[in-house]
């Protein structure tokens, strides 16, 4: 594949989970996020990319969480794709905001049953005594909406990073890897090769 025939990086990126998932490959649709906190300290964890439109690439999560305090106080993050067995990497950084109300419900009223009660049960990243504490959590939940559906929580919804740079990278023999950086001009993906 020659990376400088590329327009839209991010066609790339969908292309590449799809040939990964078409391989029988774990979970292609997994992508390391980078924030950046208060104090300036980088934080990282593995989240699910749900959604791609345009430039913008949606995952969910609780609002209350490490990661949604990070956007809140710095907008801006990283998030890293690694396709290991197809020797490639998707790097994008951009701007990141919030989805619609709207949006987040309708893609909890997807999710199975079980995770949408986590989702009540979970004051994700907090402290927690125990394993039995969150259990009995979980336990109260799904007796308060026994019978009935799960209303999405207040505290949970979609994040949408909007690319602004994106590097697809390429292992090639003896070290000498593909790197191209594409940069968001307002109208069209700019290229630029970089050494590996
Ligand atoms: C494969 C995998 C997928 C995950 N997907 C998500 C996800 O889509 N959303 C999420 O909030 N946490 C997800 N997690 C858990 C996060 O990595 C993390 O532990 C959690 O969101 C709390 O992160 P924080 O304290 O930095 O906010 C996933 C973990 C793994 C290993």
């Amino acid at each position: 594949m020659d990376l400088e025939l590329v327009t839209d990086p991010l066609d790339v990126l969908v292309n590449w989970q799809e040939q990964s998932r078409a391989a029988g490959h774990a979970l292609p649709e997994a992508m390391t996020l980078a924030t950046v906190g208060a104090d300036g300290h980088p934080h990282a964890r593995t989240v699910l990319l749900k959604d791609r439109v345009g430039r913008g690439l949606t995952f969910f999560t609780n609002y209350g969480s490490q990661k949604a305090r990070d956007l809140e106080g710095h907008p801006r993050a990283c998030l890293l794709f690694h396709f290991a067995r197809l020797e490639r990497q998707v790097n994008v950084q951009g701007g990141v905001r919030k989805v619609s109300r709207e949006e987040s419900e309708a893609y909890f009223a997807t999710r199975p049953r079980e995770s949408q009660l986590s989702a009540w049960a979970s004051t994700q990243s907090a402290p927690i005594g125990s394993r039995a504490e969150l259990e009995a959590r979980y336990q109260e939940v799904s007796e308060r909406f026994q019978g009935g559906e799960v209303p999405c929580p207040p505290h949970w919804g979609g994040f949408r990073l909007e690319a602004e740079r994106v590097e697809l990278w390429i292992g090639r023999p003896g070290r000498l890897h593909d790197r191209v950086e594409f940069l968001w001009n307002g109208a069209g993906w700019g290229k630029r090769r970089l050494c590996p």
